[in-house]
């Protein structure tokens, strides 16, 4: 594939960019904390609109409140390439996770422009809204709008707070009408296709010694919200045998949870993420317990049939306990998998670029999932260091980030030249 070599990322320009980007966090939280509609976030993303025009790309932020910079291409009537990630991080997160495929956008775009490699094509980096699950259950918030995937009735889910996710979208200064009008008018001559460099925050490429992630779908997620209800009594007084503990009915659902991950297939998993006890006082039997927890796998059927069964023992369990059990379940995204023409892309250029590569499911979640309803999609995964991602020790090498940058600098211009 001709060109490629002269697409040669400049790991100390990444490297500024990823100190730099880093030093934006919540001061008060630990690790690295912008979650979605919070000051720090709103300070990293007018970092990332600064980078994007240092970086000569055409920025402006949509309805929906994607930040997008615009790398004109020859023919401006052609569907247009996507690419980018997210800056948003979970609660005490690491630098990493969405950070490097927007900063790997970026040095791409720099590549291009630097060896003048003018695209047929206009390339749309994007810095997508909110890619975090927050505490309204929803990731994905601004790809989600940009497929048409959210809806008036997502804006009056409320948060721990008690607020509706269409009151945080105003006071972050977007206006749900327009974040719901996005999808309109969003990329009016259609797009190409999509792909997203990413870490790949699991720890098959670090064992396996091998610099690239081809992957092959995202994992279908199924999210419950339970809520158990007892009474409350006197723990001094109230005799074990009568009591009706809704924590401990709780307590047996998280097993009940972990359990099933356990005997998933591969890559399935379940995991009980937060309880929350009422009266929370140490002298009383808890009454009302709030339950979340979530299963994610590449197998629709495991999913479904493990959801079947964990509500049968949840509730069977609850009564154990004469506790009643309240579930309610919900799809955070489908399984979806990653088109065949553009993982054939990427693996082609790693073989191009002499890197070793494999095939791999995510399990975690991604923007790509939404826009595989607007346009094919793949995605190129980096090594994480033993797997650590969501926490502060994630991590990924500057030389493994760079060979990312390489492959997706060439995966972006073979796809450009395919059609
Ligand atoms: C996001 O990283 C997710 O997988 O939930
Ligand atoms: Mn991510
Ligand atoms: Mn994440």
């Amino acid at each position: 594939m001709a060109g490629l070599d002269a697409l040669d990322p400049v790991a100390e320009r990444m490297k500024a960019d990823l100190t730099e980007l880093a030093t934006i966090r919540a001061p008060d939280s630990g690790g690295w904390t912008r979650t979605v509609f919070s000051e720090p976030y709103r300070s990293s993303r007018d970092w990332v609109r600064a980078r994007m025009r240092n970086a000569g790309l055409d920025v402006h932020t949509d309805g929906a409140g994607n930040v997008i910079g615009v790398l004109a291409g020859r023919d401006p009537s052609a569907p247009a390439l996507m690419t980018g990630s997210h800056t948003d991080t979970v609660e005490s997160g690491g630098r990493f996770d969405g950070v490097v495929g927007v900063i790997g956008a970026l040095e791409v775009v720099r590549l291009l422009r630097e060896n003048d490699l003018r695209l047929e094509r206009d390339l749309l980096v994007v810095d997508f809204l909110g890619e975090e699950t927050n505490d309204f259950g929803l990731s994905c918030l601004g790809s989600r709008a940009l497929a048409g995937g959210l809806t008036r009735d997502h804006f009056d889910r409320i948060d721990l707070e008690g607020v509706q996710l269409g009151r945080r979208y105003a006071e972050f200064g977007l206006d749900p009408s327009a974040v719901l009008a996005a999808a309109d008018s969003f990329a009016p001559n259609g797009l190409f296709r999509y792909v997203e460099l990413h870490i790949e925050q699991g720890p098959v490429l670090e064992e396996h010694g091998t610099a690239i992630g081809v992957v092959t779908a995202i994992a279908g997620i199924r999210r419950l919200v339970a809520n158990f209800v007892g009474r409350a009594d006197h723990a001094g007084t109230t005799p074990m045998t009568v009591r009706r503990d809704a924590l401990v009915a709780a307590a047996a659902a998280v097993l009940a949870v972990r359990q099933e991950g356990c005997g998933a297939p591969v890559h399935g998993v379940a995991t009980s993420s937060r309880l929350d006890a009422e009266p929370g006082s140490p002298n009383v039997v808890p009454a009302r317990v709030r339950l979340f927890a979530e299963m994610r796998s590449i197998d629709v059927g495991w999913l479904s049939d493990a959801q079947r069964r964990l509500a049968e023992q949840i509730a069977e369990r609850a009564g154990e306990f004469g506790v009643d059990a309240d579930l309610s379940w919900s799809v955070d995204n489908d399984c979806v998998p990653a088109h065949a023409d553009v993982q054939q892309t990427v693996a082609s250029v790693a073989d191009a670029l002499g890197m070793s590569w494999e095939a791999i499911p995510s399990g975690a979640t991604h923007d790509a999932v939404h826009i595989a309803r607007l346009c094919p999609m793949g995605m190129i995964f980096v090594p994480s260091r033993e797997g650590r991602s969501h926490c502060p020790e994630e991590w990924t090498d500057l030389d493994d980030i760079t060979a990312g940058v390489r492959v997706h600098a060439g995966t972006l211009v073979a796809l450009d030249r395919s059609a």
